[in-house]
């Protein structure tokens, strides 16, 4: 039996306990992007924990939502307030969200008092306290007394063994999943560790510092590994291609070649991009390129690759519609900058026109890449998680996870 089916097959979830009039502690992970104006700019995150919210509503639970935003560092930096959340999340819900200016306290103690069967209320940012990230006892003890039962619903905080995720577990009974926490180690875990095959994985990103142990974890599963992204040259940097200015990790030469050995071991077809788009001259404050220009496998001296070309797109794209499972986890080049987005946005073409695969796509840029090429309707599963979804995927113990009732 797999670490994925293990947690999901024996963990309590909120459908296993009564709520009705019981004031239930919800650890969401609202940590969203913000625009300049300060408006909530993705709001993935939230509408992801409706379900959960709106179940306990209807079952008549008194819900008091808790999160982090950002790192404030245990200052009360306004910047980091969840006031905007509040707004978002009541506009979403059309029921309205009682926001309280602070997560512990007499005061907030009152307020979740006073509120009714199916009403709802957002603590502020728990990180305004460092007490959170150190997971103090006595803050842990603080958070536990707002409540009788807890549920965490924030599977992308779920690697942090913070007040709010684990150290209130201690104070606290029942405590189980939400709805979302369920469906991301159902996708994460069970289906890529008993996937329907052939079980394709896509890898992308700056480094393969990164993602070593998930290579390592999901060679051990997958049928087909594409690698992508600046990563790719590390890779192709060990197969003593030339590889110009591109983005590399020398010192992980040997990883690489080690992946490639074990990709051989196990007969698992690894993938390599087979030619470039490359450029003299990256901008990223400005978000422009220099001359553009397509190579094969080696790149001129002085060059960088910044994507995938067109035939890697084509041979990827062969192996993505042939498959039943698809893992994507990482952009195939520096995607956001225009004319370097086309190859992660074919990618993402390609596993949306694959209507028979189950599609995962791992959070991240991930999930800016899956949205932003107008895909993110198409796919099976879109993953919350950034460093707690490839975490998992390395098959780590989660520590949000363990705290809960099997
Ligand atoms: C995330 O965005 O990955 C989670 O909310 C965790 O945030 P953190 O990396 O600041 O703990």
């Amino acid at each position: 039996m797999s670490l994925g089916d293990n947690i999901h097959c024996h963990m309590k979830t909120i459908e296993d306990i009564s709520l009705s009039g019981r004031r239930v502690f919800v650890r969401v992970d609202f940590n969203v992007p913000f625009d300049e104006k300060g408006q909530v700019s993705d709001t993935t995150r939230i509408v992801a924990a409706l379900p959960t919210i709106q179940y306990l509503i209807h079952q008549g639970a008194k819900v008091i939502l808790a999160s982090h935003l950002g790192r404030p560092d245990g200052e009360k930096n306004l910047k980091y307030s969840l006031a905007p959340v509040a707004k978002v999340l009541s506009e979403l819900l059309k029921q309205p969200v009682l926001f309280l200016p602070d997560c512990i306290g007499t005061d907030v103690q009152r307020a979740v008092q006073a509120l009714g069967n199916g009403e709802i209320s957002l603590l502020e940012n728990v990180r305004f306290y460092k007490e959170e990230t150190d997971n103090d006892e006595n803050f842990s003890k603080e958070l536990a007394k707002l409540a009788d039962a807890y549920v965490n619903d924030a599977f992308g905080t779920a690697h942090r063994a913070h007040a709010s995720t684990a150290g209130i577990t201690k104070f606290l009974s029942p405590k189980v999943a939400g709805f979302l926490m369920g469906r991301e180690l159902e996708f994460l875990g069970k289906k890529t560790a008993h996937p329907e095959r052939p079980f394709t994985v896509i890898l992308g990103g700056a480094k393969v510092s990164d993602k070593i142990s998930v290579i390592d974890a999901l060679l051990d599963r997958a049928d087909n590994m594409i690698i992508g992204g600046a990563m790719a040259y590390t890779f192709l940097f060990a197969q003593r291609h030339r590889t110009g200015n591109s983005l590399l990790e020398p010192d992980k030469v040997d990883i690489a070649l080690a992946a490639i050995q074990k990709a051989k071991q196990k007969n698992v077809n690894l993938l390599l991009p087979v030619d470039s788009v490359i450029t003299d001259l990256v901008d990223f404050e400005t978000r422009t390129l220099g001359t553009l220009q397509t190579v094969g496998l080696d790149i001129p001296e002085n060059m960088i690759g910044i994507d995938i070309g067109t035939k890697s797109v084509e041979l990827f794209s062969k192996i993505i519609q042939q498959s039943k499972t698809i893992l994507f986890n990482g952009p195939m080049g520096i995607f956001e900058i225009k004319d370097a987005a086309k190859g992660t946005f074919s990618i993402a073409d390609a596993i949306a026109k694959n209507r028979e695969a189950i599609s995962i796509i791992g959070g991240g840029d991930s999930i800016k890449a899956i949205n932003e090429s107008g895909h993110g309707k198409d796919v099976t599963f879109i993953s919350t998680g950034g460093g707690a979804s490839l975490e998992f995927l390395e098959g780590k113990i989660l520590p949000g996870v363990d705290a809960l009732d099997k």
